[in-house]
């Protein structure tokens, strides 16, 4: 009997939070905004960064919400029971409001009430921080669980590789100690004593108390106010709560499967075809989200777009297997229909996301063939038969000629009982793709933004520089997108022609006029009717809150923004523009920094 769905769990963490005064969020994109650190958002509270650090939240003070989130850090060991590349996380916050008495209380009363989801609490345990040179261990959760009835032995201490957000505590901006609660996932009779090593017990929620931000020098300083971040991955939980022995057995994925076992006719599945339906369905699901948020992402080598076609390419890869024919559409089909009814983009998307997949499909089924037959070849030379490895020169070949992702190489390999060296391939990928810097391994690790002044006075730079192309070239000018990182900011537009000298000199002339006229820099909160009246600058779609923050610039700039920006504009400096140029039909882009 299932004892709770994924649809089930989402409406009732809401509906739990929300009768505790917390404001409902919509999920924020996949995209993060004004946040180069990360391609794709990988955790609830990466969306409020600014709002940890101390700026207003226009909606208050205790959210919540569903979080669409993609981690792709061990895409590798997707196929297994748990890891996924797409995953929604339900998350609550206290932006400076309660702390962790009621924090800890309500996880509990979530988790044990009969009225909410009603677990037994002996199948509970928890784990709190241990304590190291910089922050003491976390005896105030330890008393709370002790008062809400956790035995001392449900109870282990860890150090900041378990119990501290951002993990192991050495990336920048907010965090601090956190407290786990797991679940007793199996059959067998629960052990009185608490052993986290003991995979039976199975993490569900963290609650992370945000007291500190990581300054880049690595210091950590205390943040203007104590926050509460949670995190509780929807599909891993509810696999957890009805005893499932994967993730791929809750209504998130078990449509999907029995979809694909039916289109590939497939009883009797091996360990490998088990694998091989798992990847398809998680991939697929990643890519209808990628696709179907409103960013704009497409398939491509660089970045984003590369991330996703490892994602569809690696899933038509495996698919073959079963079938010659065209299967990616038939697939992301059923996933659209689950899925528009909690995401209303994933619907207005539909016609994009089954054309990009079906070009992708197309383009790399002209490829795939021959790079199979090129795979045959390779792995019966004498040096790989040798060292058992394909170097780094071959995996990159087959990405270039035949664009095969390192992924596919890696499947391939594994399956000819072969290795890669991948190192020898980033390598190659490196020096033939100088974009590629944001497509490495680092960046899919996932990290948080960075609030340093830099930061700051670049994001201020930027509502300028907007209002200065709109002043030079028209109205039509809007942010298509916007990255800031400690040496540059980029701004795309849509603009159909290339930006003559002149036109580039005006636009950082103005800039530098608004900033030595020190224009003060505050911001209103209102409804998103009452922005468009006021000339805000904006999108305004069904993105946006009840209510958003305008940011103002004097008179000069108006635009819905989360913030953070400077005082007054003098503290932005010189503002210089490095390079103008094209990147994509209509769209141009502007590099340019702070001094
Ligand atoms: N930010 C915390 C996590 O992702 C809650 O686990």
């Amino acid at each position: 009997m299932v004892m709770i769905t994924t649809e089930q769990l989402r409406e009732k963490f809401l509906d739990f939070f929300k009768e505790k005064g917390h404001v409902i969020l919509p999920s924020a994109s996949l995209v993060p905004e004004n946040d180069s650190s990360t391609l794709f958002i990988s955790a609830g509270m990466q969306p409020l960064v600014p709002y940890l650090m101390g700026e207003p939240h226009p909606q208050g003070t205790k959210l919540a919400d569903v979080q669409k989130c993609v981690r792709t850090g061990d895409i590798d060991e997707v196929g297994d029971a748990w890891h996924l590349t797409f995953f929604e996380m339900l998350g609550n916050w206290s932006l400076g409001d309660y702390w962790k008495k009621e924090s800890l209380t309500w996880t509990w009363e979530f988790l044990t009430s009969p009225e909410w989801l009603g677990l037994d609490p002996k199948k509970l345990a928890v784990s709190v921080f241990a304590g190291n040179d910089t922050c003491p261990q976390d005896k105030e959760s330890v008393e709370i669980w002790k008062s809400l009835g956790v035995p001392e032995e449900r109870i282990a201490y860890l150090g900041v590789d378990d119990n501290w957000w951002p993990t192991g505590g050495k990336s920048t901006g907010p965090q601090g100690p956190d407290s786990e609660v797991f679940f007793w996932s199996s059959d067998d009779p629960v052990p009185d004593e608490f052993d986290p090593s003991d995979d039976r017990w199975t993490e569900i929620w963290n609650n992370v108390f945000m007291e500190y931000n990581r300054t880049s020098d690595g210091n950590l300083e205390p943040l203007k106010q104590k926050n509460v971040d949670t995190g509780m991955g929807l599909e891993r939980t509810v696999a957890v709560l009805n005893n499932f022995k994967s993730v791929y057995e809750t209504d998130a994925f078990d449509f999907i499967i029995d979809f694909l076992k039916e289109k590939f006719d497939l009883e009797e599945l091996s360990s490998e075809d088990i694998r091989a339906v798992r990847v398809i369905a998680d991939h697929l699901r990643a890519s209808v989200f990628i696709l179907g948020d409103d960013a704009g992402v497409v398939p491509s080598n660089v970045a984003r777009g590369y991330i996703l076609r490892r994602l569809i390419r690696r899933s038509i890869r495996y698919g073959r297997r079963y079938t010659q024919d065209k299967f990616v559409g038939s697939v992301a089909e059923i996933i659209i229909k689950r899925y528009s009814r909690v995401y209303e983009e994933i619907d207005r998307n539909k016609n994009k996301i089954l054309s990009e997949l079906d070009k992708e499909e197309d383009k790399f089924r002209k490829t795939l063939s021959t790079g199979l037959k090129v795979f045959k070849k390779i792995i019966i030379q004498p040096e790989v038969q040798e060292s058992g490895m394909i170097d780094g020169q071959k995996t990159f070949d087959l990405f270039s000629t035949f664009g095969f992702p390192l992924e596919i190489v890696k499947d391939l390999a594994r399956e000819n009982s072969l290795r890669v060296d991948e190192e020898g391939f980033e390598k190659e990928f490196k020096r033939h793709q100088e974009k590629s810097r944001t497509a490495s391994k680092g960046m899919f690790k996932g990290g948080l933004v960075d609030h340093s002044p830099q930061v700051i006075k670049m994001h201020t730079a930027t509502h300028l520089l907007q209002q200065a192309l709109r002043d030079v070239l028209g109205d039509h000018i809007h942010q298509k997108g916007s990255r800031i990182t400690h040496e540059k900011l980029t701004f795309d537009f849509p603009h159909s022609e290339k930006l003559s000298d002149e036109e580039i000199k005006k636009v950082e002339d103005i800039v530098n006029e608004k900033i030595l006229q020190d224009l003060p820099v505050h911001y209103e909160i209102m409804t998103p009717q009452e922005a468009k009246k006021s000339g805000a600058i904006g999108v305004f779609d069904e993105r946006y809150d009840k209510q958003v923050k305008v940011y103002f610039i004097g008179d000069y700039s108006k635009e819905i923004c989360g913030g953070p920006h400077v005082k007054s504009t003098k503290e932005v400096g010189k503002f210089k523009i490095l390079k103008e140029k094209s990147v994509g039909s209509g769209i141009r882009r502007i590099e340019a920094t702070v001094e």
